[in-house]
């Protein structure tokens, strides 16, 4: 079992970057953002609590996200749902549900996980930490061309978004001591997906 966690900010490159690094290795991908945005848009379509609802959720992340049965792929990349994903987590009761899933599934097989506190928290004995950045404004650029947003108005949802995912009381985001960082913003996507592959390479050559 070889897991490779990709932790960092929104709009850092970790979904494009952890995609393509999972096809070049063979690896499977976790996508575990969708997994805290999935239990938001749930709680916000039937009026509950997120914790209420964290640990009952029947979740499928393979082809998609789907949410006992219903696919919500698309709709979980809603901004409302990001703001909501990240007040989600910073709930406790949540983030038990979450990471003891993670866990479960990343215990068998080789993984390639993104997130914000795989490193740290689900995962601290992953063979490669790549804490992936890059400077706010060319992130919430990078967002708002992939969402056909405003630029301007990305960048104040990051800001507040950030600010409550690094200030968090629990796990909050935060390079794990033993990460890689590997700042984007001014690193092409190749090159970037290069450096990671090419640590797992080093990495599980010398174990
Ligand atoms: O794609 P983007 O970086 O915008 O967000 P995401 O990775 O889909 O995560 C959405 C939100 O879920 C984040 O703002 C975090 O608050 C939370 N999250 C977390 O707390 N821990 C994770 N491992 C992954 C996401």
């Amino acid at each position: 079992m070889t897991v490779v966690a990709i932790d960092g900010p929104a709009g850092a490159g970790k979904s494009t970057v952890a995609r393509a690094v999972a096809t070049r290795l063979g690896f499977t991908y976790l996508d575990s953002g969708a997994m805290y945005r999935a239990v938001a848009l749930t709680a916000l379509t039937r009026g509950r609590e997120p914790a209420e609802i964290a640990d009952s959720l029947h979740l499928e992340l393979v082809h998609g996200v789907r949410v006992d049965g219903t696919d919500v792929t698309q709709a979980i990349r809603r901004p409302e749902v990001s703001e909501a994903a990240s007040e989600a987590a910073a709930d406790p009761r949540v983030r038990r549900a979450m990471v003891a899933e993670q866990r479960r599934l990343l215990s068998a097989g080789n993984w390639v996980a993104e997130g914000r506190d795989i490193g740290t928290v689900v995962a601290p004995e992953a063979e490669v930490k790549v804490f992936l950045t890059a400077d706010p404004e060319e992130r919430a650029r990078r967002r708002a061309a992939e969402l056909s947003l405003d630029p301007a108005g990305v960048l104040a949802e990051q800001t507040i978004r950030d600010a409550r995912d690094t200030g968090r009381e629990h796990s909050p985001l935060a390079p794990a001591a033993d990460a890689v960082v590997l700042d984007t913003t001014e690193l092409g996507f190749e090159e970037a997906v290069d450096r990671v592959v090419t640590l797992v390479a080093q990495r599980l050559k010398v174990s």
